[in-house]
């Protein structure tokens, strides 16, 4: 029953298919989720990236959470980030943010999220944190001014959104010129003109491109244990949320071992 569901969800959101309506169910989905998730551990909400080699600082707290953390530590590598201005859309349960807001030498941190309670539970997670704040807020209406980041991070979130040339037109309208975007998500090769449509009409420049796919699997295989006791623990929801965490059979792991859909990490500029 949760297969063919999760299939035809995918289906509709790779045709673009009732962009208000997919915004509703993410929106209410996210918002029962962080309501059930108790366990403080999930503060981050992706698929995670692990790659041999990649070396970055967690501390002993967000060690359990590695593999989430990769995903935000290639997002960010090499970036110009001293004193930077970060926003990040779609911050979930704020690990991430706080992860950058710890480790990395930035100014400030502002994680927007539009499900209320995911960002009641980001700030519960992560009081205390310095520079870093979240605020309920819309990836296609910014609650900001123009240029007002040097850097809008954007993790596994957009797929969610029910305009892509909204949110892109939001992005380059908040950052400063020169600023940064950097994006990672999953899309199926079909749906690659009208991204790069959206972000080209937005008048980003793409600076750099990879698919990670191998990354995100590797990281989907070490957190499977994990994930598998958290979810033991709300039984009659275990089938859908197999699916939604992308456990070992699942319709998203299986389509990203086979590349029908893609991960992608991308870093845009708006020319300065
Ligand atoms: C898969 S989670 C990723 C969260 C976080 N980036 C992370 O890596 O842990 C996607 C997040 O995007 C948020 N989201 C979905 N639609 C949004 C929108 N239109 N504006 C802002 N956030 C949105 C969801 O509420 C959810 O918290």
């Amino acid at each position: 029953m949760a297969t063919p569901l999760f299939r035809r969800v995918l289906r509709a959101t790779e045709r673009g298919a009732f962009p208000r309506l997919r915004r509703w169910i993410w929106r209410r989905s996210y918002n029962l989720l962080s309501r059930l998730s108790g366990t403080p551990r999930w503060a981050f909400l992706n698929y995670g990236y692990v790659v041999s080699g990649a070396s970055f600082p967690v501390s002993a707290e967000e060690e359990p959470a590695r593999a989430f953390i990769g995903l935000y530590h290639q997002a960010t590598e090499g970036l110009p980030l001293k004193g930077a201005r970060v926003l990040e859309v779609g911050s979930g349960h704020g690990g991430g943010a706080a992860w950058i807001a710890r480790h990395l030498p930035i100014g400030s941190v502002t994680g927007v999220d539009i499900a209320r309670q995911t960002v009641r539970r980001a700030l519960r997670l992560n009081a205390g944190v310095p520079r870093l704040e979240f605020r309920e807020g819309d990836a296609e209406a910014l609650p900001f001014p123009d240029a007002s980041f040097d850097l809008v991070v954007n993790i596994e979130s957009s797929h969610c959104y029910g305009s892509m040339d909204r949110f892109a037109a939001e992005a380059a309208r908040v950052l400063r010129p020169g600023g940064w975007l950097t994006w990672a998500d999953m899309r199926s090769p079909a749906m690659l003109p009208d991204l790069d449509r959206a972000f080209g009409r937005a008048g980003l420049a793409l600076r750099a491109e990879a698919e990670i796919n191998e990354g995100v699997v590797a990281a989907l295989d070490a957190m499977e244990g994990a994930k598998s006791a958290a979810i033991t623990r709300i039984a009659p929801l275990r089938p859908v949320m197999r699916q939604f965490a992308g456990m070992q059979g699942s319709v998203l792991y299986r389509a990203l071992r086979r590349r029908r859909v893609l991960y992608l990490a991308r870093r845009y500029q708006k020319p300065g």
